[in-house]
């Protein structure tokens, strides 16, 4: 099976993710690691896998990835897996952490489903974590987000930390358990 692991990170997160996928599943496939904006397209049928990723902006995938998914072809032989990193909370925390998560990221998932279903590709799931914001996004999150004081102090500290060991750790099972499925 030959794999491409293609990103786009504008401060890194998504790199790091993506080069855990690239690290782990080079173990087990041939497995290429390459930015969204240098793939050449005619080389896609190469793949039997592609694993996309990218970073969560303004509630979606960020437009350098809509823009790769645009031009994936119909009906390609490759099977695709999405990941992507946000700043709000993982949605499985509680019950606003989830109405945060829809709201500010919740669109990610579903441009990777929609695309797929429309291209006639075989989506196999997505993987995501959280990330840290570049200063100008923590402004804008406790401004408009996340504006109680109390809460913002717990939630920055914790945001910062990510990705940590365990998103990584997370990507690279998540990323197994792909290939162990196929
Ligand atoms: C322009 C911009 C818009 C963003 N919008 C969102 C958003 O709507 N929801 C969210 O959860 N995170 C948002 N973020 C935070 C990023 O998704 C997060 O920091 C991500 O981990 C960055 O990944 P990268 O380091 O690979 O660029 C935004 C970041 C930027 C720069």
């Amino acid at each position: 099976m030959k794999i491409l692991v293609t990103y786009f990170s504008q401060t890194g997160n998504t790199k790091q993710i993506a080069e855990a996928i690239h690290e782990t599943l080079s173990t087990r496939e041939e497995t290429d690691i390459s930015s969204v904006r240098s793939i050449e397209f005619e080389k896609l049928d190469d793949y039997d896998l592609l694993f996309v990723g990218a970073p969560c902006h303004d509630s979606d995938l960020a437009p350098p990835v809509k823009g790769f998914l645009e031009k994936l072809p119909n009906s390609p032989r490759f099977k695709l897996v999405g990941f992507f990193t946000h700043s709000t909370y993982m949605p499985e925390r509680d019950e606003r952490a989830k109405q945060l998560y829809d709201q500010w990221a919740g669109r990610c998932h579903l441009s990777f489903e929609n695309t797929c279903s429309a291209k006639n590709i075989n989506f196999l799931g997505y993987f995501h974590c959280e990330g840290k914001a570049i200063a100008p996004i923590e402004n804008f999150i406790h401004q408009e987000i996340i504006t109680d004081e109390d809460e913002w102090n717990e939630y920055l500290p914790e945001l910062r930390k990510h990705p940590d060991a365990n998103d990584i750790e997370n990507a690279k099972k998540y990323a197994l358990g792909i290939l162990d499925k196929l």
